[in-house]
């Protein structure tokens, strides 16, 4: 496998508050922290010729936090996909979101539209945002869609597998070939439960802020030197 490059990588990005608290700084700073080193390291995994890019941004659990830090990524998320939307087009990315609307304010909902819309037609490689996101709900939604599709005389059941369910997930990408987990937490955390089912699994102690370019080809060395059998014989 040496030298292949995964089609689809997705990052839990964790440990952005435990960054800052090191350092004696607020949890917030922390996230805007993380926050530039997202642009940095996304832009350096694309250019390696990873087509598909998946980030845990927000998890649906994470409403749980307090009211300061929520409406601090709340703003950071309204403030970034505006001032980025000339970034993504720059680089031929396109940007999607996974996730379920409520209760996400409109505000947070209008700016993400905007940016999908704006970046609708670019090609080079696509950047899903999980925002608002659970793995359990996105299976939960994703049969409540197919209920709806045979309902309405649109789509045979019979005709439903493993492979085509992909299609009918919030967004139509291809299964996780790497996930990577930063901060040294070793769990999934309920993401891409159905896609990453074949991924290989690379955890890091580093902390998000600190997952730079040299991190990742740290990752990505180490998932080049597996040898990847997927059910077949070694
Ligand atoms: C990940 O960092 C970012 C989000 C969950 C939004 P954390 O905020 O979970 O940082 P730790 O795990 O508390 O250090
Ligand atoms: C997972 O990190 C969610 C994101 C990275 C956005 P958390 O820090 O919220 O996960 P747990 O609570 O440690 O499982
Ligand atoms: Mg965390």
């Amino acid at each position: 496998m040496k030298n292949d490059i995964p089609t689809h990588v997705a990052i839990i990005m964790d440990g952005n508050g435990r960054w800052a608290t090191r350092r004696g700084l607020k949890r917030s700073e922390g996230h805007y922290a993380g926050y530039k080193t997202l642009k940095k390291t996304a832009l350096h995994i694309l250019d390696k010729g990873v087509k598909y890019l998946s980030v845990f941004a927000f998890s649906t659990e994470n409403f749980k936090r307090s009211k300061e830090e929520v409406d601090y990524l709340m703003n950071l998320f309204v403030t970034a996909f505006k001032s980025d939307q000339n970034f993504f087009i720059k680089n031929d990315i396109k940007v999607v979101f996974s996730g379920r609307k409520e209760p996400l304010s409109d505000e947070v909902y209008n700016v993400m539209k905007e940016i999908e819309n704006e970046t609708s037609n670019c090609k080079k490689t696509v950047f899903n945002v999980c925002l608002n996101y659970g793995g359990q709900a996105e299976i939960v939604d994703t049969t409540k869609k197919i209920v709806d599709l045979v309902e309405e005389g649109k789509l045979d059941i019979n005709s439903l597998d493993t492979e085509n369910y992909y299609h009918y997930l919030y967004n139509d990408l291809p299964p996780v070939d790497l996930l990577i987990r930063t901060s040294g937490e070793i769990r999934i955390s309920n993401f891409m439960l159905y896609s990453i089912s074949y991924a290989e699994i690379y955890f890091t102690t580093t902390c998000f802020p600190d997952f730079d370019e040299e991190e990742f080809d740290k990752a990505l060395l180490d998932y080049q030197n597996r040898n990847i059998t997927k059910g077949t014989v070694k």
